[in-house]
């Protein structure tokens, strides 16, 4: 084989490998995750709350509990700030709880 030749295909196959990487790119690209979307009820305290518990799961984790007493609420507040770090201030409980209680509770006193 004549050197120009030689030259000629390993630029050929340079070329093929590089047209099949990025065909690779594309495909990666082409990828989309499906968006659930949980709505919230309306109420008061309603964007405080989105804002503080939307940042790591879905509200779908809410919904899940179905409607709970106050005393639950509290409870699940304190424990995603404890256990998994939830950066809400001591003086904005209050509001969250009572927006999930006053629209996800269960009307038993608590
Ligand atoms: C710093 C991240 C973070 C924030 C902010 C956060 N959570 Fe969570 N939450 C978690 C993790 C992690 C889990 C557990 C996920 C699992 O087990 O799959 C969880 C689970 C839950 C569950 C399921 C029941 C349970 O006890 O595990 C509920 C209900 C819940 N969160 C409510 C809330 C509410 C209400 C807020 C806002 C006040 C909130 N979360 C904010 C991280 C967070």
């Amino acid at each position: 084989m004549k050197k120009t030749t030689v030259l000629a295909l390993t630029a050929a196959m340079l070329l093929t490998s590089l047209s099949a990487a990025e065909k690779k790119v594309e495909v990666q690209k082409g990828i989309k995750m499906p968006y659930m979307e949980f709505p919230m009820k309306q109420g008061k305290g309603m964007y405080s709350t989105k804002g503080k518990c939307n940042m790591c799961h879905s509200w779908g984790y809410v919904l899940n509990q179905g409607p709970q007493s106050k005393a639950f609420w509290r409870k699940k507040v304190i424990k995603m700030i404890d256990v998994f770090q939830a950066p809400i201030r001591n003086e904005d409980i209050d509001e969250v709880v009572e927006y999930l209680y006053a629209n996800y509770g269960k009307r038993v006193k608590g």
